[in-house]
């Protein structure tokens, strides 16, 4: 017996850049959260089990207007940098984090401030669509296991990561693990503790292991982490070859590029998630899509802060894999639909180039456009491979993580005409123009773990 039926439409795109609408099913839903089975309108028992999910109060039918997505994928966010949304992004990174982040994310030592940051970030996140999200935290470990207790509490997937930085020449005295051992004890401890609360047998949040990036680290601090990573099959997280200062400063340091370094620290690994990785080599792409590891493509942080625009066709075309990240704070929307406006234009502006004086043939790189559906899978299905979990489309055997998307919410600014628009067109409408109050519901592994103010009005009055 299914624990929960929804009726109607789902939208989504299981394989990279196809589109296929679901019409009219009936999606079964398991006591762990998992899609059982999803039956066609002519299916011999989609009546019967559609009445009997309606007798026993199981069913949850989509009205008029109303269609599924799969819940989005965030690969990268800094939940401590949620207060600073939209503000100070005219600096360059190196002078952002001393200037601005590091004396923000030293706050979070006072865990009342963390609790009172991280629950309202994690709603608005489930507001806005993101069903899953791995996060930076900050180096502070009550804090950081006070944000997966919030994920878990709210009913966010999420991995969650303390943050370790060590190195005394790039970290300022007031914000810094006091040593490579403290940090690495540290994440140790860490860990577990999330494994205690989480559960071990299909955990809804994770630890991960989180080195900032090659720059903040000393030696000792990355042999440390790799070495945990090994000892606890426990994912990694990292920036990687972000920008020219970033990208130059490893070279110098150590005479290789950031996924060269990683690698040989033990740090590149199955699923590791690399944050941007604007700057790589065809020998990088070669070394993560060999490792498993995947990126993290954050499109509106690396144009104020990258000086280059990712090469996302080429990581695609090498079969290297990628998903989304809305780098908050250096992004400045929580929106993961945001983030696949950003990752297409993004990737126009890599194909046209900027010189106009240029033949049109020699402005950019052509062929580096994605498509709409494109942009979608990298949200869904291609954040979910990158962690290596069935998320992001509707399938037996996938969790069932998903949106309620009403065009005719209140406050909606999509424009529907049944009679014009192909079911396609509805989809890229919603992936270009939904907002926050286009997305009446959000579920998680099977649960309702947000709905908007109309529908909980709607709610109150039934
Ligand atoms: N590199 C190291 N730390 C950070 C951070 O907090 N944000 C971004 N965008 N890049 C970083
Ligand atoms: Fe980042």
């Amino acid at each position: 017996m299914p624990s929960r039926v929804i009726a109607g439409t789902a939208l989504h795109t299981p394989t990279r850049g196809r589109f296929e609408a679901l019409e009219d099913v009936l999606i079964l839903v398991d006591a762990i959260g998992r899609i059982s089975e999803i039956l066609p309108r002519d299916h011999p028992r989609f009546a019967e089990i559609k009445a009997q999910a309606e007798r026993q109060g199981n069913l949850t039918e989509l009205q008029e207007g109303q269609f599924l997505l799969p819940g989005l994928v965030d690969l990268h966010i800094h939940a401590p940098q949620w207060p600073q949304l939209g503000k100070a992004l005219d600096a360059p990174l190196e002078v952002w984090l001393q200037r601005y982040t590091f004396p923000l994310e030293s706050r979070y030592a006072d865990l009342s401030f963390a609790r009172e940051v991280y629950s309202a970030l994690v709603e608005t996140l489930l507001a806005n669509g993101t069903t899953t999200a791995v996060y930076f935290a900050t180096i502070h470990l009550e804090a950081s296991l006070a944000l997966a207790e919030i994920c878990l509490a709210k009913g966010q997937r999420a991995f969650v990561g303390k943050v370790a930085m060590d190195d005394a020449r790039q970290c300022p005295d007031f914000y810094r693990d006091a040593s490579a051992s403290t940090a690495v004890n540290e994440t140790r401890a860490f860990i577990q503790s999330v494994r205690d609360r989480a559960g071990e047998e299909d955990p809804l949040v994770h630890p991960i292991i989180t080195p900032r990036f090659i720059p903040s680290c000393t030696d000792a601090l990355l042999e440390g982490l790799g070495k945990l990573a090994e000892e606890t099959g426990c994912l990694v997280q990292t920036h990687c070859s972000a920008s020219d200062w970033e990208s130059n400063f490893v070279q110098e340091r150590f005479g290789a590029t950031d996924t060269a370094v990683l690698s040989q620290f033990g740090l590149l690994r199955e699923n590791t998630i690399l944050a941007h990785s604007n700057f790589v080599t065809d020998e990088d792409l070669a070394l993560i899509r060999q490792k498993g590891a995947a990126i993290a493509h954050c499109p509106l942080s690396n144009f104020y802060f990258a000086n280059a625009v990712f090469p996302l066709r080429a990581a695609l075309d090498k079969c290297v894999r990628v998903g989304l990240g809305s780098d908050i704070s250096a992004g400045h929307s929580p929106s993961v639909l945001d983030g696949c406006r950003h990752a297409l234009l993004a990737s126009r502006a890599r194909h046209s180039g900027i010189d106009p004086h240029l033949p049109p043939e020699e402005r950019g790189l052509a062929g580096s456009t994605i498509s709409v559906a494109e942009a979608f899978w990298l949200a869904t299905v291609g954040g979910g491979e990158a962690l290596g979990l069935p998320i992001g489309k509707f399938a037996p055997g996938f969790k069932f993580d998903a949106l309620v998307m009403d065009l005719n919410a209140h406050g909606s600014n999509i424009n529907w005409l049944p009679d014009l628009d192909t079911i396609e067109d509805v989809f890229q409408k919603l992936v270009l123009n939904a907002t926050r109050s286009n997305i009446v519901m959000t579920w998680v592994n099977g649960a309702v773990v947000a709905r908007s103010s109309a529908a909980q009005m709607r709610d109150d009055q039934a």
